[in-house]
C-alpha cells in the first residue's frame, strides 16, 4: 500500500520549491552589488557636495553670494523677512544672497569679511531689550566688551576691527515693550564704533503698530543702498529679473545606456523595405538632398548661404 503524504506536507514542499527557484531566478537582482558605475558617481556627487561649514567667509566662496543676511528670531518673523530680501535680491537684482541663522556660524570671523560682500542684519528684540536665543553669542561676544576677540587677534574699538564691514540692518520689537528694539540700536552703535560702514537707514520695525509697513518702507531705499555699495544696477520695485540657478553635472562615460541616445541617426529603411511607410522625426531625421544652394547675404567678414531641396 502506498504511503500518503498528509495534504499540509505536500503544499509546504511546494512552496519551498517556488521560493527556492524564485530566488535562483532574481539572484543577480537580489544578491549583486551596485554597478561600479553608479557608485563611482554616488562618490563624485558626494565629494562635489559643499561640506557644511561655519565658516561665513567660505560658506559666501562656496554659495557665490555676496550678501549674507543673518536674522536674529526667536518665533519665525526675522528669518521670514531674510528669506524674502534674499528672494527679492535674487529676482530683482541678480545677486546671490545667503540667508543665515546667526547661531549657525562663528561671528568672530567678521573681521574677515570680504570688502566686496555685504551683510544685513534683521535682528529682533526680547525680554529686557534681549537677543533672541540664537543671537545670544554673537550679541554678547559685541556688546558691552571692551576687548573682542576676533579671528585675527583680540581688538578694541580703535582697532577697527571691522572696518571692511559694509552693513544693513533691520530690527523687529514693540513699542509697548520698554527697551524698545534695543539689539538692533545696540549692535547698530557697536557696529559703527567697530569701524563698519553702515548702509542706507538703520530700519526699525514695530509690531504693535504695522511690521510689515515698517519693513516694506526700509526695504526699498535700503535696495538703493545695498545696490550702490555693491556695484549692482537697481531695478524698480515691480521689474524682476528673472535669474535661473543651472548646475551641469558631469556624467562618467558609460553612466548613460548609449542604445537609448539618439544623435540624429539617418532613418532606418528596415520599415519601408518591409512595405512600412517610414516616419521621420527628431530622432530618424529625413536625409534631405541639397538641390540649391543660394547666398542671401554676404557683408564684410560675414555671409549667409541658404541651403534647399525645391528649386
Ligand atoms: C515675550 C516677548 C518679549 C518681547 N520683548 C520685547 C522687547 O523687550 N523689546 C521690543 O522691542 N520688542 C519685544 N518683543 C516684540 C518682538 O521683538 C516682536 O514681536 C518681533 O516681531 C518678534 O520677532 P520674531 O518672530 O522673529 O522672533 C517681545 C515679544 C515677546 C513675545
Amino acid at each position: 500500500m502506498a504511503t500518503t503524504f498528509p495534504a499540509s506536507m505536500e503544499l509546504y514542499a511546494l512552496t519551498g520549491l517556488v521560493v527556492v527557484c524564485g530566488l535562483y531566478l532574481l539572484r543577480d537582482f537580489i544578491f549583486s552589488s551596485p554597478k561600479p558605475q553608479a557608485k563611482e558617481t554616488e562618490a563624485k556627487l558626494k565629494a562635489d557636495r559643499p561640506k557644511p561649514t561655519r565658516n561665513i567667509i567660505e560658506k559666501l566662496q562656496q554659495t557665490q553670494s555676496k550678501i549674507a543676511i543673518f536674522y536674529g528670531s526667536q518665533t519665525g518673523t526675522a528669518e521670514d523677512y531674510a528669506t524674502r530680501i534674499a528672494k527679492e535680491g535674487k529676482q530683482r537684482f541678480g545677486l546671490p544672497c545667503l540667508v543665515a541663522d546667526i547661531e549657525a556660524y562663528d561671528m568672530d570671523k567678521m573681521d574677515e569679511f570680504p570688502p566686496d560682500c555685504l551683510a544685513i542684519f534683521i535682528m529682533a528684540t526680547y525680554g529686557e531689550g534681549e537677543p533672541t536665543d540664537n543671537a545670544n553669542d554673537f550679541y554678547h561676544m559685541l556688546i558691552g566688551q571692551d576687548e573682542i576677540n576676533f579671528s585675527k587677534g583680540t581688538a578694541t574699538p580703535q582697532d577697527k576691527p571691522l572696518s571692511h564691514l559694509k552693513y544693513a540692518m533691520f530690527g523687529l520689537g514693540n513699542r509697548t515693550y520698554e527697551h524698545f528694539n534695543a539689539v538692533a540700536y545696540k549692535l547698530d552703535e557697536t557696529f559703527t564704533k567697530l569701524g563698519a560702514q553702515r548702509v542706507g537707514e538703520l530700519g526699525i520695525g514695530d509690531d504693535d503698530a504695522s511690521l510689515e509697513d515698517d519693513f516694506i518702507g526700509w526695504k526699498e531705499p535700503a535696495w538703493r543702498a545695498i545696490c550702490e555699495a555693491t556695484g549692482t544696477a537697481h531695478v524698480s520695485a515691480g521689474k524682476k529679473t528673472a535669474v535661473s540657478n543651472i548646475i551641469i553635472v558631469e556624467q562618467e562615460a558609460g553612466f548613460v545606456d548609449e542604445s537609448l541616445l539618439h544623435l540624429g541617426e539617418l532613418h532606418d529603411k528596415t520599415a519601408s523595405s518591409m512595405g512600412g511607410k517610414p516616419t521621420y522625426d527628431a530622432k530618424y531625421p529625413y536625409n534631405a538632398p541639397v538641390k540649391v544652394t543660394r547666398e542671401l547675404f554676404s557683408s564684410g567678414d560675414r555671409n549667409c548661404i541658404h541651403d534647399g531641396n525645391r528649386y
